[in-house]
Formats: C-alpha cells, sequence, structure tokens
C-alpha cells in the first residue's frame, strides 16, 4: 500500500515543470473526476483543464469553476459541452479540443454509473452505462493519442474496477444485447474486462503513453444511485444496506482525489513523471516497466494474474475487432 502521507508528498511536488499542462477531464462534474480535478488545481501549478459534461451540468459547474479560480489564479478550465454518452457527441468533443491544442498530457475517464437498472439504449443503439464506461472512453484515448504522444509523460486514467476482472465474459453478446444476458453484476464485469483489454492493447501498441485501470474502492458519491428507478426494489436495498456500508467504510473525497492525482502524475507506475523513490508499481504484463497498470484504491497494482492470460488468450482479440466495428464510424 502507498500511504496516504506518501501520496500527498509526491503531490507536493507537483508544480508548473511537473503538472500535465493540459488535462481532459470526462467525468469531472461529479464524485472522484471532480474531487481530481480539484486535487490538481490546488497544487497551484499552471494547468489548463478541460472540463468535459453534459448540459444540465453547465450551471452547477459554474460555481466550480469560480472556486477553482480562487484555490489557483494559475489554472485556466474550459467549459467543454457534450453529451458524451452519444459516441457522435464523443467525436465532436474531441474535435473541439484538437482543434485548440497540439498535445494533451493527461485524460482522466470517469464518466458512467453502476448498470444496476433496467437496460436503457442510446440513440445509437448502445447500452447507456456501456456506452459511457467503454465505448466513449476508448474512443476519447483513439481521437486523443496523436495528442497524448506529444506530451513528456502522457497519462490515460479509465475509473472503474482494474484489477477485479474475471474470467467470464460473454463473447458471443459483447453488448448484453441478448434477453437474460444483461445484469447489473455481469454487465459491470463485462465493461471492467472490456476496460481492461482494450487499455492493455492500447498500451503496448503506444509504449510512450502510461495506462492505469484505476478501481477506486468505495466512494461516497452517489453513483450507486444514479441507475436503479428510485421506487424500486433495488433502490431501497441501496439506500438501506449499500450506502450506510459505503458512507461507513469509503475513502474520503479528500483522500480519492489525492490518491487519483498520484496515479496520473507519478513515475510509480511505468516511471515517467513526478520522481518516486518508492518500489515501481508492475504492468498488467508482470513487469516493473510502463504499459497498463491495475491500480486498486491503496495504489496497488496487481497483474491479476491468475486472470489476465486467459481473458489475453480467448477475449482480447474479439473485444478488439467488434470495439474497432462500434467505434469506426466515429473515427
Ligand atoms: N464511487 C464508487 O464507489 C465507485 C466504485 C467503483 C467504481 N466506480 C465507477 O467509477 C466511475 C466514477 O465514479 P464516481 O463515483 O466518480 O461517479 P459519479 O460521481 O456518479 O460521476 C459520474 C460521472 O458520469 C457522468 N454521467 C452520469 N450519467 C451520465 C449520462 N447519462 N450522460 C453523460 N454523463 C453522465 C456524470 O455527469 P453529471 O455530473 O452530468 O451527472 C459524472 O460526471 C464510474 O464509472 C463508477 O461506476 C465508482
Amino acid at each position: 500500500m502507498v500511504s496516504y502521507k506518501e501520496v500527498q508528498d509526491s503531490n507536493a511536488l507537483i508544480n508548473d515543470a511537473t503538472a500535465p499542462r493540459v488535462a481532459v477531464f470526462v467525468g469531472g462534474t461529479s464524485g472522484i473526476g471532480k474531487f481530481t480535478v480539484r486535487a490538481l488545481v490546488a497544487t497551484g501549478a499552471s494547468v489548463r483543464i478541460y472540463l468535459v459534461g453534459r448540459k444540465i451540468s453547465e450551471e452547477p459547474m459554474n460555481a466550480f469553476i469560480q472556486e477553482l479560480y480562487v484555490i489557483n489564479p494559475k489554472a485556466e478550465v474550459i467549459w467543454t459541452e457534450g453529451e458524451v454518452s452519444l459516441l457522435a457527441e464523443t467525436k465532436r468533443v474531441c474535435e473541439v479540443i484538437k482543434s485548440k491544442e497540439s498535445r494533451v498530457d493527461f485524460l482522466f475517464l470517469t464518466a458512467g454509473y453502476a448498470p444496476f437498472g433496467t437496460r436503457r439504449e442510446t440513440a445509437e443503439g448502445l447500452e447507456i452505462t456501456q456506452s459511457l464506461e467503454y465505448y466513449s472512453r476508448m474512443l476519447f484515448i483513439l481521437h486523443l493519442l496523436p495528442l497524448l504522444e506529444e506530451a513528456e509523460a502522457p497519462k490515460v486514467v479509465s475509473v472503474l474496477a482494474g484489477g477485479m476482472e474475471r474470467a467470464t465474459v460473454n463473447l458471443d453478446d459483447l453488448d448484453l444485447k441478448k434477453p437474460g444476458n444483461f445484469g447489473g453484476v455481469k454487465a459491470q464485469m463485462q465493461y471492467t474486462i472490456m476496460n481492461t483489454m482494450t487499455l492493455e492493447k492500447l498500451a503496448n501498441e503506444n509504449p510512450n503513453v502510461t495506462f492505469i485501470h484505476s478501481w477506486p474502492g468505495w466512494v461516497n458519491t452517489g453513483n450507486i444511485r444514479r441507475s436503479a428507478d428510485p421506487n424500486s426494489i433495488t433502490a431501497w436495498c441501496f439506500w438501506l444496506i449499500l450506502e450506510p456500508l459505503i458512507f461507513l467504510f469509503a475513502l474520503s473525497d479528500e483522500e480519492s482525489g489525492q490518491r487519483h492525482l498520484f496515479q496520473s502524475t507519478s513515475a510509480a507506475f511505468g516511471g515517467r513523471g513526478v520522481p518516486w523513490k518508492g518500489k515501481l508499481g508492475v504492468n498488467s504484463l508482470e513487469k516493473q516497466a510502463d504499459g497498463l497498470f491495475l491500480v486498486n484504491y491503496k495504489c496497488d497494482c496487481t497483474p491479476n494474474a491468475k486472470v489476465m492470460p486467459i481473458l489475453r488468450e480467448k477475449a482480447q482479440g474479439k473485444i478488439w475487432d467488434h470495439s474497432q466495428e462500434v467505434l469506426r464510424p466515429y473515427l
């Protein structure tokens, strides 16, 4: 475990020279994304942040952005409106960023919520949480990779459940469209595996970029409440059982933000970034080298060695081919 003191000490070293100069947050309007934006801005470094969010979040974000300017007048926060559950919108937002920037140092992906409600599809025919937690995230990466390649220590962080993969993936119905295939736990596992497999492939093909799939543990953001119909039994179970547990055992908002800032900036993961004197993290290929890191809420890395070779062999190619088919029209 990386102690909270070590995390804070490392983050205290973030300055104009080591901070990501251009950062893109997709999901920074709430929860872990928002805590990490605040932690980054609080370093006092010169940063330009693209805060991507949907129209309904624009007004509440105005006050947050003003708060950020008080914390750090050197920060520049660019509100970038986009309905990122739609891939066409994701592409449009990427084009906006690409038209303004020649490099991106850091891409932080947290949009989405636990798929515990009934299956709902976007206008593009994708299950909404799969689009948010997988397809849209991968599309952001694919569009912004050329700009990430221009940075000195580029990082991509996708927050979902890195390291929690099991060898149970539905390869015949990757989008869980057939009756009976969609369900909260099954869907969350499916999207987790799809994240890890595609991130690992991208990491292998782009060795100049560090990739992290983070499992944040419990953080009391209300995320669990987003999916269930408020009057359903599931919602009552969450409210009566799960939420009190999350309240008791969750990481604080501040610690979650600091830990994700650490993951996003420290050389502990792959050797590039804020200098790190401790043990180097082990990537998904069990090496102390760059690549994809499966990182938990204590900032420990796991190669998930019992499961990953099986997934690599039987699932990675199929997930990649299918994802290419889905994403191709938006590339
Ligand atoms: N919190 C936890 O304990 C926990 C544990 C494990 C995994 N995770 C996963 O980690 C990720 C981040 O979690 P979090 O707790 O930070 O989540 P959160 O506070 O609920 O924030 C989720 C983000 O997703 C956006 N979003 C939600 N529905 C959307 C929609 N239909 N269209 C566009 N954007 C939408 C939200 O935008 P708005 O602000 O506009 O609503 C917000 O920026 C999620 O994928 C979550 O499932 C969380």
